[in-house]
Protein backbone atom coordinates (compact mmCIF):
# COMPACT_ATOMS: atom_id res chain seq x y z
CA UNK A 1 0.00 0.00 0.00
CA UNK A 2 1.26 3.49 -1.25
CA UNK A 3 2.16 5.97 2.27
CA UNK A 4 0.21 9.18 1.55
CA UNK A 5 2.25 12.25 1.55
CA UNK A 6 1.94 15.76 -0.22
CA UNK A 7 2.98 16.03 -4.07
CA UNK A 8 6.69 15.59 -4.92
CA UNK A 9 8.60 19.13 -4.55
CA UNK A 10 11.10 20.41 -6.59
CA UNK A 11 13.01 22.05 -4.16
CA UNK A 12 13.17 18.88 -1.87
CA UNK A 13 9.56 20.25 0.64
CA UNK A 14 11.88 23.42 1.62
CA UNK A 15 9.56 25.77 0.89
CA UNK A 16 6.81 24.21 2.00
CA UNK A 17 8.57 23.83 5.61
CA UNK A 18 9.46 27.62 5.43
CA UNK A 19 5.78 28.63 4.50
CA UNK A 20 4.54 27.00 7.91
CA UNK A 21 7.24 28.16 10.34
CA UNK A 22 9.65 24.85 10.40
CA UNK A 23 9.47 21.83 10.34
CA UNK A 24 7.90 21.00 13.99
CA UNK A 25 4.61 22.86 12.42
CA UNK A 26 4.93 20.92 9.09
CA UNK A 27 4.95 17.49 10.86
CA UNK A 28 2.07 18.50 13.19
CA UNK A 29 -0.22 19.59 9.65
CA UNK A 30 1.34 16.60 7.70
CA UNK A 31 -0.27 13.86 9.97
CA UNK A 32 -3.54 15.93 10.55
CA UNK A 33 -3.82 16.07 6.99
CA UNK A 34 -2.23 12.47 5.72
CA UNK A 35 -3.21 10.63 8.84
CA UNK A 36 -0.53 8.54 11.27
CA UNK A 37 2.27 7.16 8.78
CA UNK A 38 3.44 9.76 6.08
CA UNK A 39 5.88 10.43 3.35
CA UNK A 40 7.31 13.57 2.59
CA UNK A 41 10.38 15.37 1.39
CA UNK A 42 13.13 16.40 3.99
CA UNK A 43 16.53 18.33 3.27
CA UNK A 44 18.96 15.88 3.46
CA UNK A 45 16.36 13.11 3.24
CA UNK A 46 14.36 12.81 -0.05
CA UNK A 47 12.53 10.39 0.94
CA UNK A 48 10.88 10.55 4.90
CA UNK A 49 8.42 8.54 6.55
CA UNK A 50 7.50 9.95 9.20
CA UNK A 51 5.07 7.96 12.09
CA UNK A 52 2.66 9.22 14.36
CA UNK A 53 1.17 6.05 16.01
CA UNK A 54 2.51 4.56 18.96
CA UNK A 55 1.20 1.31 17.93
CA UNK A 56 2.98 1.37 14.94
CA UNK A 57 6.02 2.91 16.28
CA UNK A 58 7.17 -0.22 18.13
CA UNK A 59 7.87 -1.72 14.48
CA UNK A 60 11.24 1.10 14.27
CA UNK A 61 11.62 0.86 18.01
CA UNK A 62 14.70 -1.48 17.10
CA UNK A 63 16.52 0.89 14.34
CA UNK A 64 20.00 1.98 15.38
CA UNK A 65 21.09 4.17 12.68
CA UNK A 66 20.39 8.07 12.55
CA UNK A 67 20.27 9.84 8.89
CA UNK A 68 24.28 11.09 8.25
CA UNK A 69 23.07 14.04 5.93
CA UNK A 70 21.01 15.30 8.69
CA UNK A 71 23.34 15.41 11.33
CA UNK A 72 26.15 16.57 9.33
CA UNK A 73 25.86 19.92 10.71
CA UNK A 74 27.59 18.42 14.29
CA UNK A 75 30.97 17.60 12.56
CA UNK A 76 32.80 20.08 13.75
CA UNK A 77 32.16 19.40 17.01
CA UNK A 78 33.64 15.70 17.15
CA UNK A 79 37.00 14.93 16.10
CA UNK A 80 37.11 10.96 16.64
CA UNK A 81 33.73 10.82 14.28
CA UNK A 82 29.88 12.40 14.92
CA UNK A 83 28.97 11.15 18.04
CA UNK A 84 24.94 11.29 16.94
CA UNK A 85 25.82 8.73 13.91
CA UNK A 86 28.41 6.28 15.21
CA UNK A 87 28.04 2.91 13.72
CA UNK A 88 26.57 0.35 16.07
CA UNK A 89 29.71 -1.32 17.11
CA UNK A 90 31.14 2.03 18.63
CA UNK A 91 27.96 3.52 20.18
CA UNK A 92 26.90 0.28 21.94
CA UNK A 93 29.81 0.65 24.20
CA UNK A 94 29.67 4.15 24.69
CA UNK A 95 26.09 4.11 25.14
CA UNK A 96 26.42 1.47 27.98
CA UNK A 97 29.45 3.75 29.46
CA UNK A 98 27.28 7.38 30.00
CA UNK A 99 24.48 5.01 30.91
CA UNK A 100 26.56 3.97 33.74
CA UNK A 101 27.39 7.88 35.21
CA UNK A 102 24.18 9.54 33.36
CA UNK A 103 21.64 7.58 34.92
CA UNK A 104 23.40 6.40 38.09
CA UNK A 105 21.84 7.10 41.26
CA UNK A 106 25.40 7.78 43.12
CA UNK A 107 26.16 9.99 40.65
CA UNK A 108 23.18 11.87 40.88
CA UNK A 109 23.29 11.93 44.69
CA UNK A 110 27.20 13.22 44.96
CA UNK A 111 26.65 16.13 42.48
CA UNK A 112 23.31 16.95 43.96
CA UNK A 113 24.52 19.52 46.42
CA UNK A 114 26.04 21.49 43.79
CA UNK A 115 23.14 21.24 41.68
CA UNK A 116 20.94 22.56 44.87
CA UNK A 117 23.50 25.75 45.43
CA UNK A 118 23.68 26.62 41.70
CA UNK A 119 19.32 26.51 41.52
CA UNK A 120 19.39 28.71 45.37
CA UNK A 121 22.01 31.17 43.56
CA UNK A 122 18.78 31.62 40.85
CA UNK A 123 16.22 31.88 43.17
CA UNK A 124 18.35 34.38 45.47
CA UNK A 125 18.43 36.40 42.76
CA UNK A 126 15.54 36.61 41.36
CA UNK A 127 14.10 37.05 45.31
CA UNK A 128 15.65 40.02 45.34
CA UNK A 129 14.37 41.80 42.02
CA UNK A 130 11.98 44.66 42.23
CA UNK A 131 8.67 43.09 43.20
CA UNK A 132 7.30 42.01 39.83
CA UNK A 133 9.70 42.66 37.56
CA UNK A 134 10.15 41.09 34.53
CA UNK A 135 13.01 37.78 34.05
CA UNK A 136 13.66 35.89 30.81
CA UNK A 137 13.15 32.32 31.93
CA UNK A 138 14.75 30.53 28.84
CA UNK A 139 18.30 32.40 28.72
CA UNK A 140 18.55 32.46 32.66
CA UNK A 141 17.03 28.69 32.76
CA UNK A 142 19.27 27.53 29.89
CA UNK A 143 22.51 28.98 31.82
CA UNK A 144 21.59 27.61 35.04
CA UNK A 145 21.34 23.92 33.17
CA UNK A 146 24.68 24.60 31.33
CA UNK A 147 26.30 25.42 34.89
CA UNK A 148 24.90 22.23 36.20
CA UNK A 149 25.85 20.02 33.54
CA UNK A 150 29.57 21.84 33.66
CA UNK A 151 29.60 21.05 36.49
CA UNK A 152 28.80 17.09 36.19
CA UNK A 153 30.83 16.66 32.78
CA UNK A 154 33.87 18.23 34.18
CA UNK A 155 34.29 18.37 38.09
CA UNK A 156 32.93 20.94 40.61
CA UNK A 157 34.11 22.39 43.60
CA UNK A 158 37.18 25.31 44.97
CA UNK A 159 34.13 27.42 45.50
CA UNK A 160 33.21 27.58 41.92
CA UNK A 161 29.39 26.39 42.71
CA UNK A 162 28.48 23.26 40.50
CA UNK A 163 30.31 24.72 37.32
CA UNK A 164 32.62 23.15 35.73
CA UNK A 165 35.94 23.17 37.78
CA UNK A 166 38.87 23.95 39.78
CA UNK A 167 39.93 26.89 37.47
CA UNK A 168 39.66 30.26 38.82
CA UNK A 169 36.19 31.65 36.95
CA UNK A 170 36.02 28.10 35.61
CA UNK A 171 32.11 28.35 35.76
CA UNK A 172 31.69 31.14 33.89
CA UNK A 173 34.02 30.93 31.31
CA UNK A 174 32.70 27.05 30.75
CA UNK A 175 29.36 28.99 30.23
CA UNK A 176 30.00 32.00 28.06
CA UNK A 177 32.60 29.20 26.00
CA UNK A 178 29.73 26.66 25.39
CA UNK A 179 27.29 29.46 24.58
CA UNK A 180 29.83 30.79 22.05
CA UNK A 181 30.37 27.57 20.53
CA UNK A 182 26.95 26.90 20.48
CA UNK A 183 25.49 30.14 19.07
CA UNK A 184 27.98 29.93 15.88
CA UNK A 185 27.08 26.21 15.10
CA UNK A 186 23.47 27.10 15.72
CA UNK A 187 23.31 30.13 13.51
CA UNK A 188 25.40 28.09 10.57
CA UNK A 189 22.09 25.58 10.83
CA UNK A 190 19.26 27.79 10.73
CA UNK A 191 20.77 30.63 8.65
CA UNK A 192 21.20 33.30 11.59
CA UNK A 193 22.35 36.70 9.66
CA UNK A 194 26.17 37.37 10.83
CA UNK A 195 26.37 40.70 13.25
CA UNK A 196 30.11 39.79 14.70
CA UNK A 197 32.72 39.84 11.86
CA UNK A 198 34.93 37.51 14.27
CA UNK A 199 32.23 35.54 15.35
CA UNK A 200 33.88 32.16 13.65
CA UNK A 201 36.99 32.84 14.93
CA UNK A 202 36.29 33.62 18.35
CA UNK A 203 34.23 30.45 18.27
CA UNK A 204 36.74 28.38 17.05
CA UNK A 205 38.97 29.94 20.14
CA UNK A 206 36.20 29.36 22.62
CA UNK A 207 36.10 25.51 21.17
CA UNK A 208 39.41 25.53 22.04
CA UNK A 209 39.44 26.39 25.53
CA UNK A 210 36.74 23.79 26.31
CA UNK A 211 38.65 21.00 24.51
CA UNK A 212 41.92 22.28 26.68
CA UNK A 213 39.76 21.92 29.50
CA UNK A 214 38.59 18.72 29.37
CA UNK A 215 42.42 17.54 28.59
CA UNK A 216 43.50 18.81 31.88
CA UNK A 217 41.19 16.94 33.82
CA UNK A 218 41.70 14.06 31.95
CA UNK A 219 45.99 14.26 32.55
CA UNK A 220 44.78 14.92 36.28
CA UNK A 221 42.59 11.71 36.36
CA UNK A 222 45.68 9.79 34.45
CA UNK A 223 48.02 11.67 37.09
CA UNK A 224 46.96 10.79 40.47
CA UNK A 225 44.56 7.78 39.72
CA UNK A 226 41.55 9.76 41.29
CA UNK A 227 38.19 9.17 40.00
CA UNK A 228 35.93 11.23 42.21
CA UNK A 229 36.41 14.62 40.07
CA UNK A 230 34.72 13.91 36.95
CA UNK A 231 32.30 10.82 36.70
CA UNK A 232 32.30 11.37 33.32
CA UNK A 233 35.51 11.76 32.70
CA UNK A 234 36.75 9.09 35.57
CA UNK A 235 34.68 6.49 33.33
CA UNK A 236 35.67 7.63 29.89
CA UNK A 237 39.71 7.35 31.14
CA UNK A 238 39.35 3.92 32.88
CA UNK A 239 37.73 2.75 29.75
CA UNK A 240 40.08 3.52 27.62
CA UNK A 241 38.71 5.74 25.50
CA UNK A 242 40.91 8.14 23.43
CA UNK A 243 41.58 11.44 24.56
CA UNK A 244 39.95 13.03 21.49
CA UNK A 245 36.58 10.43 22.39
CA UNK A 246 36.68 12.03 25.45
CA UNK A 247 36.85 15.44 24.61
CA UNK A 248 33.77 14.76 21.89
CA UNK A 249 31.57 13.18 24.46
CA UNK A 250 32.11 16.20 27.30
CA UNK A 251 30.68 18.58 23.77
CA UNK A 252 27.99 16.48 23.59
CA UNK A 253 27.23 16.29 27.20
CA UNK A 254 26.99 20.11 27.29
CA UNK A 255 25.35 20.31 23.83
CA UNK A 256 22.89 17.40 24.75
CA UNK A 257 22.03 18.56 28.16
CA UNK A 258 21.58 21.98 28.59
CA UNK A 259 19.14 23.65 26.40
CA UNK A 260 16.96 20.68 26.70
CA UNK A 261 16.98 21.08 30.63
CA UNK A 262 16.36 24.56 30.32
CA UNK A 263 13.78 25.01 27.91
CA UNK A 264 12.02 21.96 30.35
CA UNK A 265 11.59 24.10 33.05
CA UNK A 266 11.00 27.25 31.03
CA UNK A 267 8.26 25.98 29.54
CA UNK A 268 7.04 24.26 32.58
CA UNK A 269 6.95 27.50 34.61
CA UNK A 270 4.88 29.08 32.26
CA UNK A 271 2.17 26.63 32.39
CA UNK A 272 1.96 26.95 35.62
CA UNK A 273 1.98 30.88 35.44
CA UNK A 274 -1.20 30.56 32.95
CA UNK A 275 -3.20 27.72 35.86
CA UNK A 276 -2.92 29.22 38.83
CA UNK A 277 -5.17 26.04 40.30
CA UNK A 278 -2.12 23.72 38.74
CA UNK A 279 0.14 25.78 40.34
CA UNK A 280 -1.46 26.17 44.01
CA UNK A 281 -1.22 22.15 44.33
CA UNK A 282 2.45 22.07 43.35
CA UNK A 283 3.17 24.59 45.80
CA UNK A 284 0.95 22.79 48.28
CA UNK A 285 2.80 19.38 47.64
CA UNK A 286 6.36 21.24 48.13
CA UNK A 287 4.66 22.53 51.68
CA UNK A 288 3.92 19.62 52.61
CA UNK A 289 7.05 17.43 51.73
CA UNK A 290 9.23 20.53 52.51
CA UNK A 291 8.43 22.02 55.32
CA UNK A 292 9.97 25.08 56.13
CA UNK A 293 12.96 23.73 54.34
CA UNK A 294 14.16 25.64 50.79
CA UNK A 295 14.99 22.59 48.62
CA UNK A 296 14.52 19.36 48.67
CA UNK A 297 17.14 16.27 49.45
CA UNK A 298 17.60 13.66 46.97
CA UNK A 299 15.27 11.76 48.64
CA UNK A 300 12.18 13.92 48.83
CA UNK A 301 12.28 13.63 44.66
CA UNK A 302 9.98 10.85 44.94
CA UNK A 303 7.93 12.22 47.25
CA UNK A 304 6.37 14.96 44.69
CA UNK A 305 4.53 12.85 42.56
CA UNK A 306 2.63 16.07 41.26
CA UNK A 307 5.59 17.97 40.46
CA UNK A 308 6.61 14.78 38.87
CA UNK A 309 3.38 14.59 36.43
CA UNK A 310 3.01 18.37 35.85
CA UNK A 311 6.75 18.24 34.26
CA UNK A 312 5.72 15.57 32.20
CA UNK A 313 2.65 16.74 30.93
CA UNK A 314 4.59 20.42 30.03
CA UNK A 315 7.25 18.19 28.05
CA UNK A 316 4.20 16.23 26.26
CA UNK A 317 2.81 19.73 25.24
CA UNK A 318 6.46 21.63 24.61
CA UNK A 319 8.86 18.48 23.54
CA UNK A 320 12.29 19.76 24.46
CA UNK A 321 13.64 17.83 21.47
CA UNK A 322 10.65 18.04 18.91
CA UNK A 323 11.70 15.03 16.63
CA UNK A 324 14.65 12.20 15.96
CA UNK A 325 15.36 10.45 13.18
CA UNK A 326 16.50 6.83 12.10
CA UNK A 327 17.56 5.14 9.17
CA UNK A 328 16.22 1.55 8.03
CA UNK A 329 18.77 -1.17 6.97
CA UNK A 330 16.19 -3.55 5.93
CA UNK A 331 13.38 -3.21 4.48
CA UNK A 332 10.53 -2.83 7.37
CA UNK A 333 6.39 -3.41 7.41
CA UNK A 334 5.11 -0.75 9.43
CA UNK A 335 1.12 -1.85 9.46
CA UNK A 336 0.08 -2.12 5.72
CA UNK A 337 2.90 -0.37 4.88
CA UNK A 338 6.36 -1.96 3.56
CA UNK A 339 9.16 0.91 3.98
CA UNK A 340 12.00 -0.11 1.78
CA UNK A 341 16.16 -0.23 3.46
CA UNK A 342 17.70 3.04 3.38
CA UNK A 343 14.45 5.06 4.27
CA UNK A 344 14.78 7.57 6.45
CA UNK A 345 11.88 7.24 9.67
CA UNK A 346 11.35 10.74 11.05
CA UNK A 347 10.18 10.40 14.85
CA UNK A 348 7.69 13.46 15.03
CA UNK A 349 7.78 13.29 18.93
CA UNK A 350 5.44 16.51 19.10
CA UNK A 351 3.24 14.93 16.86
CA UNK A 352 3.05 11.75 18.46
CA UNK A 353 2.32 13.81 22.27
CA UNK A 354 -0.88 15.74 20.52
CA UNK A 355 -1.40 12.57 18.53
CA UNK A 356 -5.57 12.69 19.34
CA UNK A 357 -6.64 8.79 19.41
CA UNK A 358 -4.49 8.55 22.83
CA UNK A 359 -4.58 12.29 24.07
CA UNK A 360 -8.39 13.84 24.15
CA UNK A 361 -8.36 16.90 23.37
CA UNK A 362 -4.57 17.27 23.23
CA UNK A 363 -3.72 21.10 23.37
CA UNK A 364 -5.04 21.01 27.21
CA UNK A 365 -2.70 21.57 30.17
CA UNK A 366 -4.04 18.27 32.24
CA UNK A 367 -1.15 16.43 34.66
CA UNK A 368 -4.01 14.00 35.54
CA UNK A 369 -3.19 12.35 32.41
CA UNK A 370 -0.17 11.22 34.17
CA UNK A 371 -1.40 8.92 37.39
CA UNK A 372 -0.47 5.45 37.34
CA UNK A 373 -3.52 4.92 36.02
CA UNK A 374 -4.00 6.42 33.20
CA UNK A 375 -0.25 5.80 32.35
CA UNK A 376 -1.39 2.01 32.30
CA UNK A 377 -4.55 3.07 29.43
CA UNK A 378 -1.83 4.51 27.21
CA UNK A 379 0.52 2.35 24.37
CA UNK A 380 4.12 2.65 25.62
CA UNK A 381 5.45 4.82 22.90
CA UNK A 382 2.73 7.49 23.35
CA UNK A 383 5.07 9.92 25.23
CA UNK A 384 8.40 9.93 24.30
CA UNK A 385 10.11 12.89 25.37
CA UNK A 386 13.29 11.40 25.24
CA UNK A 387 13.23 9.25 22.03
CA UNK A 388 13.22 5.56 21.50
CA UNK A 389 15.35 2.80 21.30
CA UNK A 390 18.84 2.02 21.37
CA UNK A 391 19.99 5.80 20.33
CA UNK A 392 17.47 7.13 22.97
CA UNK A 393 18.32 10.12 25.44
CA UNK A 394 20.98 8.68 28.28
CA UNK A 395 20.00 11.69 29.75
CA UNK A 396 16.80 10.94 30.35
CA UNK A 397 17.09 10.28 34.18
CA UNK A 398 19.46 13.19 35.29
CA UNK A 399 17.39 15.33 33.53
CA UNK A 400 14.45 14.50 35.15
CA UNK A 401 16.49 15.07 38.63
CA UNK A 402 18.03 18.48 37.70
CA UNK A 403 14.33 20.13 36.28
CA UNK A 404 12.49 18.58 39.36
CA UNK A 405 14.95 19.89 41.72
CA UNK A 406 15.45 23.63 39.76
CA UNK A 407 11.33 23.70 39.53
CA UNK A 408 10.91 22.89 43.71
CA UNK A 409 13.65 25.78 44.15
CA UNK A 410 12.12 27.76 42.53
CA UNK A 411 8.69 27.48 43.27
CA UNK A 412 9.06 27.09 47.03
CA UNK A 413 10.37 30.18 47.10
CA UNK A 414 8.75 32.32 43.74
CA UNK A 415 5.51 32.94 42.24
CA UNK A 416 5.58 33.35 38.06
CA UNK A 417 3.10 35.17 36.28
CA UNK A 418 2.90 35.49 32.63
CA UNK A 419 3.49 39.52 30.99
CA UNK A 420 0.53 40.39 29.55
CA UNK A 421 0.63 41.06 25.60
CA UNK A 422 3.82 38.85 25.46
CA UNK A 423 3.67 36.43 22.90
CA UNK A 424 5.07 33.05 23.35
CA UNK A 425 6.07 31.14 19.82
CA UNK A 426 7.60 28.03 19.70
CA UNK A 427 9.96 27.58 16.77
CA UNK A 428 13.02 24.80 16.62
CA UNK A 429 16.26 25.82 17.09
CA UNK A 430 17.55 21.70 17.71
CA UNK A 431 14.97 22.07 20.68
CA UNK A 432 11.88 23.45 20.88
CA UNK A 433 12.54 26.87 21.69
CA UNK A 434 10.12 30.26 22.31
CA UNK A 435 11.13 32.68 19.34
CA UNK A 436 10.75 36.04 21.83
CA UNK A 437 11.94 34.59 24.94
CA UNK A 438 9.67 33.54 27.61
CA UNK A 439 9.36 36.49 29.82
CA UNK A 440 7.56 36.47 33.68
CA UNK A 441 7.06 38.58 36.05
CA UNK A 442 8.79 36.70 39.69
CA UNK A 443 7.52 37.49 43.36
CA UNK A 444 8.77 36.23 46.56
CA UNK A 445 5.84 33.89 47.55
CA UNK A 446 5.50 34.66 50.63
CA UNK A 447 5.91 38.36 50.27
C1 LIG B 1 14.68 17.51 29.55
C2 LIG B 1 15.88 17.28 29.09
C3 LIG B 1 16.22 16.41 27.91
C4 LIG B 1 15.43 16.00 26.87
C5 LIG B 1 13.96 16.29 26.63
C6 LIG B 1 16.26 15.19 26.00
C7 LIG B 1 15.81 14.60 24.83
C8 LIG B 1 16.62 13.88 23.97
C9 LIG B 1 16.18 13.34 22.70
C10 LIG B 1 14.78 13.47 22.14
C11 LIG B 1 17.24 12.72 22.14
C12 LIG B 1 17.25 11.97 20.79
C13 LIG B 1 16.67 10.61 21.04
C14 LIG B 1 16.40 9.79 19.82
O1 LIG B 1 16.94 10.04 18.74
O2 LIG B 1 15.58 8.84 19.96
C15 LIG B 1 18.37 12.85 23.05
C16 LIG B 1 19.62 12.34 22.82
C17 LIG B 1 20.65 12.43 23.71
N1 LIG B 1 20.62 13.04 24.94
FE1 LIG B 1 19.07 13.98 25.79
N2 LIG B 1 17.52 15.11 26.53
C18 LIG B 1 17.54 15.83 27.69
C19 LIG B 1 18.62 16.00 28.55
C20 LIG B 1 19.82 15.34 28.42
C21 LIG B 1 20.87 15.36 29.41
C22 LIG B 1 20.79 16.06 30.77
C23 LIG B 1 21.91 14.63 28.89
C24 LIG B 1 23.25 14.30 29.48
C25 LIG B 1 23.55 14.37 30.73
C26 LIG B 1 21.49 14.15 27.59
C27 LIG B 1 22.26 13.38 26.76
C28 LIG B 1 21.87 12.91 25.51
C29 LIG B 1 22.74 12.17 24.62
C30 LIG B 1 24.21 11.80 24.87
C31 LIG B 1 21.98 11.88 23.48
C32 LIG B 1 22.44 11.11 22.23
C33 LIG B 1 21.91 9.69 22.33
C34 LIG B 1 22.62 8.70 21.42
O3 LIG B 1 22.87 9.00 20.27
O4 LIG B 1 22.90 7.57 21.91
N3 LIG B 1 20.22 14.60 27.34
N4 LIG B 1 17.96 13.56 24.15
Amino acid sequence: MRIPGPERQEDGGLSAIAAVGGLHRYQLLLHEEYGPVVRFQLPGADAAVSVADPVLLEATAHLDKRPEALFAFLDPLCEAGNLQVLPTGEHTPWRRLLLSVFAGRPSHERHFAGFTESARELADRWAETVEDEEVELQKELTALSLRMIGGFALGGGGGDGEAGGEEEGGADRVVVAFEEVLTEHLGRLYQVPRTDPHAAERAEAALAYLRGRVDRVVAAHRSDGRTGRSDLIGALVEAGESPARIRDTVMMTLLAAHHTTGVAVSWTLRLLGRHSDVADRVVAELDRVLGDRAAPDYGDLRRLPYLDRVLKESMRLFPPGPYGARETDEDLALGPYEIPAGTTVFYPFWAVHLNPAYWPDPERFDPERFTPREVARRPRLAYIPFGIGPRSCEGAALATVEAQLILAVLLKRLRFRPVPGHEVTPVERFVLWARDGIRMTVRPRRA
